[in-house]
């Protein structure tokens, strides 16, 4: 599923991040950047020990925000490493942390040079934040970065399981609905 929004485009597919061909690939990193299980762990298998060794060189990333890498062996140009809130952990501060983890990453992308980006379901798993109330969240933080016109201009958001998939669809529906600058297809 595909929508045009401004002068970009948001795709929603199924599969695994380290197989994207894009320019930056986001992971769900701790704030300690210590690597770790889930889409964190499929990335830095793929990417070799390098990738951990880049993560200890900057130590750390608060939560709601993102840092980029060179990516190991990975054949992107950048890793982002956006640090989600875990649900009921942040004072009821989740949902902007949420946002704000979304929008670092792709404004760390744009300067590192990066045309697209995909994402994971960032703080969806053992992070345990509501599918649904992220989807929305992460689509209309995507929708107004889109609007701004700031590289990336391409995102690809990519769902692991069937279910976060068709959830994100009717987020993206929903969003097309209510938001006239969100149009399907394209
Ligand atoms: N590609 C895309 N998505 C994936 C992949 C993959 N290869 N593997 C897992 N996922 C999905 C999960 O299905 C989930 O929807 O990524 C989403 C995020 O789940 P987690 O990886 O558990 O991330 P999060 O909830 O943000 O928790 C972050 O987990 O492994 C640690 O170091 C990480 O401590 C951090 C925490």
């Amino acid at each position: 599923m595909r929508a045009r929004i401004g002068a970009g485009s948001l795709e929603l597919r199924r599969g695994d991040i380290t197989r994207e061909g894009v320019d930056a690939i986001v992971t769900a990193a701790n704030s300690a950047l210590a690597g770790g299980g889930g889409v964190d762990g499929a990335v830095h298998r793929a990417a070799g020990p390098e990738l951990l060794a880049e993560c200890r060189k900057i130590g750390g990333c608060p939560t709601g925000d993102a840092v980029a890498t060179p990516p190991g062996r990975l054949p992107v140009r950048a890793v982002v490493h956006a640090v989600g809130p875990v649900y009921g952990a942040c004072g009821g501060r989740e949902d902007e942390l949420l946002a704000r983890a979304h929008r670092r990453a792709l404004e760390v992308a744009g300067e590192a040079g990066c045309r697209s980006i995909a994402f994971p379901a960032i703080s969806c798993g053992v992070y345990g934040f509501p599918v649904e109330r992220a989807a929305r969240i992460a689509l209309e933080t995507i929708r107004d970065h889109l609007l701004g016109g700031s590289p990336p201009h391409e995102v690809r958001y990519v769902l692991f399981g069937a279910r976060e998939l068709e959830v994100f669809r009717g987020a993206l529906r929903e969003l097309v609905e209510r938001d006239p600058r969100v149009v399907l297809g394209g």
